[in-house]
């Protein structure tokens, strides 16, 4: 789809981006001309991503890494570096989602995992690509949050905190950056159709409840958050920062 943004010599990184919301997030982005590393566990997956998405302005990289993991992470940036150049654009897109059920049933092991791959990873990130935007001039940084960082999910005490987090820390380090030109924005989703939201979408009741109530009655598609992550990553967003944008079909109007 031709939108006139153009993100020509830029590099990207997408944690999560073989399937679902990260997928689409690196689709929009080597559409736009970006050079992007898709990052994750299966390198099997990312592979065939890479190749369905070849063919676009910008290369699609694939890249193993578990982002729960320090060495990994390491040896994620100094493979882009040596493949594409620093990151001028990093999305904070992979997560995961473990402990859902009732609070007193969280174990010191969800626990750790979850802080792990949904926070850890994004401070870790930032810390390895930052500097070199500061150098550079300037970057963008796309944290994918959750309403559910907003609104308490029910029986999701960790997924709601971590996301809630994530949101906190993108504000935070918005107001520390904005001075460098790294900009820091969140895109906090409502129900998108992709793997891990399975659990809702195959709830015939809980289906059946949304479109009562959301006022676009109908599950959101993982295009639907690339766009804004186009946008969020390219010059034309360049006074917007600290900011969280909710795309939830108006779940949380
Ligand atoms: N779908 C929704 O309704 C919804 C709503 C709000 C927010 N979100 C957020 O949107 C983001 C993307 O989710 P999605 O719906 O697109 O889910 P998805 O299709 O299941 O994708 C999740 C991605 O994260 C990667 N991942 C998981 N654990 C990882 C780890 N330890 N290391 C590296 N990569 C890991 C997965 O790849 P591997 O398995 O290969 O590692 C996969 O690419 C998440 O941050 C999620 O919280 C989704």
């Amino acid at each position: 789809m031709a939108t006139g943004i153009s993100l020509a010599g830029k590099t990207a990184l997408v944690t999560g981006g073989g399937r679902g919301i990260g997928k689409a997030i690196a689709r929009r982005l080597a559409e736009a001309g970006a050079n992007v590393v898709i990052a994750s566990r299966k390198l099997e997956n990312l592979q065939a991503t890479a190749e369905e998405l070849s063919g676009l302005a910008g290369r699609v990289v694939p890249i193993a890494c578990h982002i729960g993991r320090l060495d990994q992470i390491e040896q994620l940036i100094r493979e882009t570096e040596s493949q594409l150049g620093p990151v001028d654009i990093l999305v904070n897109n992979g997560a995961t989602n473990l402990g859902q059920g009732p609070s007193l049933d969280v174990t010191d092991e969800m626990l750790d995992k979850m802080v792990d791959v949904n926070i850890k990873a994004a401070i870790r990130l930032v810390r390895l690509t930052v500097p070199k935007m500061i150098e550079r001039g300037g970057g963008s940084i796309i944290n994918i949050a959750s309403i559910a960082g907003i609104e308490p999910q029910p029986q999701g005490l960790l997924y709601s905190f971590t996301k809630a987090g994530l949101i906190m820390m993108t504000r935070s380090w918005a107001r520390e950056f904005g001075r460098h030109n790294v900009r820091f924005n969140a895109i906090a989703p409502g129900l998108i159709q992709t793997d891990f939201s399975e659990y809702f979408w195959k709830n015939e009741d809980y289906v059946r409840n949304l479109q009562a109530t959301q006022p676009i009655p109908r599950i959101g598609r993982p295009e639907e958050i690339g766009h804004a992550a186009l946008y969020l990553a390219s010059d034309e967003a360049s006074f917007v920062t600290g900011q969280v944008i909710v795309i939830d079909g108006g779940m949380t109007a």
